[in-house]
Formats: C-alpha cells, sequence, structure tokens
C-alpha cells in the first residue's frame, strides 16, 4: 500500500505504518520452543532433550518459590524465594555446560507453581515494597548462582486480601529492576483460562507489558473435548486479551484425563503455523517427555524450524 496514492495526512500514515509493524510483530511465526523442567523429581537432565539448532530454546528450571517448607503446612516468605526444582540434575555445572555446548539455549527460572510440598502455592505479600525487595535480593542470588537468563511467573492460586494491584506492582517492579540491573535479558508470564487468573495476569499485562516478552499461556488448561479449530479460537482470544503479546502455544506430555492430548496440541500447532500466527510452542514438561522419548519436542522444533 502506498500512503501517497490514497493522499492520506501524514500522521495518519505514520499512525498506519506503526499499527501494521505491531500487527506483524504480533502475528508472524518465529521459532522460540520453550520446556518446563525439573519439578517432579524424575531425574530428567538438560542433555536428555533433543535441541534442534534451528530453534531459540529455553529450559525453565520449575520452580523457586517463596516458601519456607520449615513449617508444616509451608508458610509463605513474602518474596524470599528458594529453590525447588531438581537441583542434583539441574545445577549450576550443567546450565554452564548445556549453554556451552548450544549457543541457542538459554535457561529460565519459573516463579511459583501449583503446589510446594503437596500444599497450594498462593501468591502473598505483606507489602509491596517489602515484597519487591526480598524477590530483587533472592532471586539475583539464585540466577547468579545457576548463570540464568530469565524469569517466568507461574504464580496460580492468589490469597484474598493481595487485589491485582499489589500483584501488578510486586511482579511488574521485580520484573523491570531485574532487566535495569542487567540480571536478566527476558521475562514471561503463564496464565491459564480461569477468570481470578486472567484478571491478575490481564491488570499486570496492562501496566508492564513492555517488560513483558512471552506470554506461556497454558492451553492444556482446556478440556480434553477441545478440537483444533477451537484450540486456534482460545488462541485468538489471548491475542485480544494480551494485545501486542508474543503468545505461545502449548501442550502438556503428561498424558492426563481430562486434559487436551500432546496430539491435539502439536496439530493446534500446526494449523497457528499455516495461519501464520505461531511465534513459538512451550512444553509441559521434560519431565513426563522422558518416558516417551521427547517425540513431542523433536516434532515440536522441527515444526518450529521449518
Ligand atoms: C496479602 O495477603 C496476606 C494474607 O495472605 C495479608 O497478610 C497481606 O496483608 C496482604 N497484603 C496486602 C499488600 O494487601
Amino acid at each position: 500500500m502506498d500512503s501517497s496514492t490514497l493522499n492520506l495526512h501524514p500522521s495518519f500514515s505514520l499512525f498506519l505504518t506503526v499499527i501494521l509493524t505491531l500487527m506483524a510483530v504480533s502475528c508472524a511465526n518465529s521459532n522460540l520452543f520453550a520446556e518446563y523442567i525439573g519439578a517432579q523429581g524424575l531425574g530428567v537432565k538438560f542433555s536428555d532433550v533433543p535441541i534442534n539448532s534451528d530453534v531459540e530454546f529455553h529450559f525453565i528450571c520449575s520452580f523457586a518459590i517463596d516458601y519456607s517448607v520449615a513449617t508444616t503446612p509451608p508458610t509463605p516468605t513474602n518474596g524470599e524465594f528458594g529453590i525447588f526444582w531438581d537441583t542434583e540434575n539441574l545445577s549450576p555445572d550443567a546450565v554452564f555446560a548445556i549453554k556451552q555446548d548450544n549457543s541457542n539455549v538459554k535457561v529460565a527460572v519459573s516463579l511459583g507453581g501449583a503446589t510446594v510440598n503437596g500444599a497450594d502455592v498462593y501468591f502473598s505479600a505483606t507489602s509491596v515494597d517489602s515484597w519487591v525487595s526480598n524477590a530483587v535480593s533472592s532471586l539475583t542470588t539464585i540466577i547468579q548462582e545457576y548463570n540464568l537468563d530469565g524469569i517466568d511467573i507461574d504464580y496460580e492460586k492468589f490469597s484474598d486480601e493481595n487485589d491485582t494491584d499489589t500483584f501488578t506492582e510486586c511482579i511488574g517492579q521485580l520484573i523491570t529492576i531485574l532487566k535495569a540491573n542487567g540480571v536478566i535479558s527476558f521475562a514471561s508470564i503463564a496464565p491459564f483460562a480461569d477468570p481470578p487468573v486472567q484478571s491478575m495476569y490481564q491488570a499486570l499485562w496492562q501496566r508492564y507489558s513492555s517488560v513483558i516478552d512471552y506470554v506461556n499461556f497454558q492451553f492444556y488448561g482446556y478440556d480434553d473435548q477441545t478440537t483444533v479449530d477451537q484450540y486456534v479460537e482460545y488462541f485468538d482470544e489471548q491475542v485480544s486479551n494480551y494485545p501486542g503479546g508474543n503468545i505461545l502455544a502449548s501442550f502438556m506430555t503428561e498424558n492426563t484425563a481430562g486434559q487436551i492430548s500432546a496430539d491435539t496440541g502439536l496439530s493446534a500447532c500446526e494449523e497457528l503455523k499455516s495461519q501464520d500466527k505461531l511465534f513459538g510452542i512451550f512444553i509441559w514438561s521434560a519431565d513426563d517427555s522422558l518416558q516417551e522419548g521427547f517425540t513431542y519436542e523433536i516434532q515440536s522444533q522441527a515444526l518450529l524450524a521449518s
């Protein structure tokens, strides 16, 4: 389209150029593959997972949690994070080695998760300032010790007493400060289609989308009757919920009754690619895939690289 032939006002044609550029950024296919690893104590190593050199590959260590397990039940620690992934197999040396051997690999840490020692994990902050200060210092230590590159936000339950503003400011300020300090180079969020969860993450998105690089939307939270066409509709819904976001498609390799199968998930990724909407794919999880030989990781990365 040549705006001069349409005789548009220059500021309007600049506006159009900006909009078209934004659309191109948020719709085009790209090649990010991400995989959660280390939450299930099944002994999976980074080096077990096939890595295609033609994709951008992110491991996401699961999880760092601001809870103490010195008490029963575990209690929130107001932003003092501890490590709850399998550090025997996913050690600082292992992170160093996998990045040394594969220039396309980065490693992140996911915060929160569903449970700790069998108890539900809630986002809970005494105050914004104290939570942010504790989180910045405890996570900086962990990220530097393990030579990590990014953080993922995966709180799934929220204290009734903490409103969207508290969550938004805690997480938004945490990401902003870690980036400004050069501690991380990217950040993602991992919402799913549950109204209270969506309202938290959409409030965060409204104020802090400029520091959030990826939306790892948990599409496998939809039920097992979901068809490929419905999956694509759900994907389009999330594009409007997180405008301008780089939304990853996803599926899980644990065959859980009632949830979308890996086969349906992979077919949906193929359909999204054919519609030029596949920015990336993430899989939950490497631990589950160890059993079945990582066939979905191989196929997903081949699709992204094609
Ligand atoms: C968040 O919830 C906890 C209870 O889980 C409460 O003690 C705390 O005061 C709340 N924080 C804010 C900032 O409202």
